[in-house]
């Protein structure tokens, strides 16, 4: 699906001042800060079942006016994604593989029975927001636009089932280092109470509920000092996963990099395929394969595992401490200077920031 629509525009008359702006950019940390503006699109369908699209237009930022039924409110019926817009030196500004958000997006769409959105229209909603906010994109190491579209289930039912008028939106949020401060190891607690998804539930998409789902044991590993919740497959020898909002991936001594196989339970990040990508392109191993704690465990003691870190759109990539478990902790190997995941890092952000040649063609035009 490629169409696109019209956007029609009405613009904030209060936006915010050059020197607000200015002071959110300096250290706008993540998610904290929203743009002047905002994308809706309308979806309806009519007598017959049938559902289009229309009513796409920019409207100031501001709360959306809700039927306290909708559909989405009871039934968590949504989906949203990520991603960010960078400004390049000569001014322009880019986006990094939208075409593969836009394919999440919809595959998400269908697990959520909600509407599919024709990709161009997934693009052009993001050009149009950049058009008129590109004044909030951030500078500096990691720091970018980030770009959130979603889809809710607006109609007032409360019966259980597809609803048959949704609204598909897109924010903006000025953001640095997702974890706040500078780039630094983030420790983990192992959660053993929760787990993120089951076999054939919403594990792959990218919907609201699986992170909802992943706040109880959030609250336990913030509880436990850490930053981030790790989530296990406990019917599957305990098998890694992914962490509460980004996927992982360890490095061995040899080269190798390894990363939990997508099960069906585990997001498809555009950053991790990035990663496998890039390591290829290295001449690296990978490999998609199950991974259990205790290999982590006796891997980092026998120094077989090198390195450990997370990644996803929000994180990039962020390199992982120790994790702590119910069961003792297993202490993280030191980041080496010349780290496989930094040097990918430094890659990955220099295509996305235009200082490193794009030979994938992964950046898309704002
Ligand atoms: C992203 O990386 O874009 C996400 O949606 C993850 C979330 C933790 C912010």
């Amino acid at each position: 699906m490629t169409e696109t629509l019209q956007f029609s525009r009405h613009l904030s008359d209060h936006p915010a001042s050059a020197e607000r702006r200015g002071q959110i950019l300096a250290d706008p940390g993540f998610g904290n800060y929203f743009s002047d503006h905002t994308v809706v699109v309308d979806y309806k369908e009519d007598q017959a079942g049938i559902g289009g699209w229309n009513n796409a237009r920019v409207e100031p930022y501001g709360p959306i006016l809700m039927d306290p039924a909708a559909a989405v409110l009871h039934y968590g019926q949504e989906i949203f994604e990520g991603l960010k817009a960078y400004r390049h030196a000569d001014g322009s500004v880019w986006t990094f593989r939208p075409e593969a958000n836009a394919e999440r997006f919809n595959k998400s769409a269908v697990r959520l029975a909600l509407p599919e959105l024709p990709d161009g229209v997934f693009v052009e909603s993001l050009r149009e927001l950049v058009a008129v906010d590109q004044g909030w994109i951030p500078s500096g190491d990691g720091a970018a636009l980030y770009l959130r579209p979603f889809m809710i289930a607006t109609e007032a039912f409360l019966g259980v089932r597809p609803a048959r008028e949704v609204s598909y939106r897109v924010i903006a949020s000025p953001a640095g280092n997702y974890f706040g401060g500078p780039l630094q190891p983030v420790s983990i607690w192992l959660s053993t109470t929760y787990a993120r998804a089951g076999h054939g539930g919403t594990g792959e998409a990218k919907c609201g509920g699986n992170y909802a789902a992943s706040l109880a044991a959030q609250l336990e590993a913030e509880a436990h000092g850490c930053k981030q919740v790790l989530f296990l497959d406990p019917t599957n020898d305990n098998a890694v996963e992914e962490l509460g909002g980004m996927n992982i991936f360890f490095v061995f001594k040899d080269g190798t990099l390894v990363t939990p196989e997508l099960n069906g339970n585990i997001l498809h990040g555009v950053t991790r395929s990035s990663v496998i990508q890039l390591a290829k392109d290295r001449g690296l191993r990978i490999q998609e394969r199950k991974i259990t704690i205790d290999e982590w465990r006796n891997g980092v003691a026998a120094g077989e595992i090198t390195e450990i870190f997370a990644c996803g759109t929000a994180a990039v990539i962020t390199p992982i401490g120790e994790l702590k478990t119910a069961a003792g902790d297993i202490p993280s190997p030191a980041l080496a200077g010349d780290s496989v995941s930094m040097s990918i890092r430094a890659q990955l952000l220099g295509i996305q920031t235009g200082t490193v040649e794009d030979t994938h063609g992964w950046l898309t035009r704002l």
